[in-house]
């Protein structure tokens, strides 16, 4: 634990019906994401993918930061050759797998690694305060944890070159108008919107939901022709299922569908 920390936990876990809400709880150092706390946060993200009662999880930090990326003081230490013995960076690849949507409600600032975190979020939800940006160029390096990939196909190559190359800092309105954010809110109102969202999308059928979750991550992994492929093999999947066979007869019938999830 850092000397500026308390005993208390640094990752908050509150559970609203089928929507699970975590919270980053380092607020002194704004969220940083220290190796505990990212490990926390993909072990967490465990716990909800195996729940089937969770249909939705919600990300958000506390305090004036969403999350101010990895936590520099552990960088300062850190070599090539122990980041590769520790695979610490693990833990980024299990946050990105996490099968259900996820939803970031980005209340402050999002920068380096709290930016990657909420690219690798579904949905984007930000405070008109949040900040959006990829400063690891003022620590001489570059960003670590899918920044300079998943930036470009959000923002464009030349907006994410600038913004990696110069560590300039978007606005959240700005975020919104280049496709980084979904909808824009005062900051009281941050997570009441990403609730909003998660409560829609825990109201659908589950393998629905999972299997457009599975279908629309494909883009950025696989050319045209094999994405299209695999949406068809997920379309055709979920016919014969009660909850496809529910969905279509509920329309018909003029009534809201009760899914069961399978
Ligand atoms: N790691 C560790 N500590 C951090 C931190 C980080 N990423 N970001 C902020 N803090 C700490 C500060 O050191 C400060 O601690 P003290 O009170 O003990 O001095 C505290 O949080 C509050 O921060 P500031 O006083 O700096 O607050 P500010 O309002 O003046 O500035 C800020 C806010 C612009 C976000 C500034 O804190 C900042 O630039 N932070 C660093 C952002 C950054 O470079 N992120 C990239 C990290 S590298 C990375 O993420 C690699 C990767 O791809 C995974």
């Amino acid at each position: 634990m850092a000397a500026n920390e308390t005993a208390e936990p640094i990752l908050l876990e509150d559970r609203r019906g089928a929507v699970v809400e975590i919270t980053l709880n380092r607020p002194k150092v704004l969220n940083a994401l220290s190796f505990a706390l990212l490990r926390a946060l993909a072990d967490a993200l465990g716990r909800a993918a195996a729940d089937e009662g969770v249909r939705a999880v919600i990300l958000t930090g506390a305090g004036r930061a969403f999350a101010a990326g990895a936590d520099i003081q552990e960088l300062a230490d850190m070599t090539a050759a122990g980041f590769i013995a520790s695979d610490v960076f693990r833990a980024w690849d299990e946050v990105a797998a996490f099968p259900k949507p996820l939803i970031a409600a980005v209340n402050g600032y999002a920068l380096g690694g709290g930016c990657e975190l909420a690219m690798s979020c579904d949905i984007i939800v930000a405070s008109q305060e949040a900040r959006f940006g990829q400063p690891e160029i003022f620590l001489g390096l570059i960003p670590g944890a899918g920044g300079t990939q998943r930036l470009p196909r959000a923002v464009g190559k030349y907006l994410a070159s600038e913004l990696v190359l110069t560590g300039r800092q978007l606005t959240a309105a700005e975020g919104e108008r280049f496709g980084l954010v979904n909808r824009v809110v005062p900051p009281a109102l941050v997570m009441d919107a990403a609730r909003e969202i998660a409560d829609r999308i825990a109201a659908q059928s589950p393998l629905a939901v999972r299997q457009a979750k599975a279908a629309l991550r494909a883009v950025y992994e696989t050319p045209l022709a094999q994405g299209l492929e695999l949406e068809r093999q997920r379309f055709y999947a979920l016919f014969g299922s009660e909850d496809q066979r529910e969905g279509t007869r509920a329309f018909l019938e003029k009534r809201a569908a009760v899914w069961k999830g399978r």
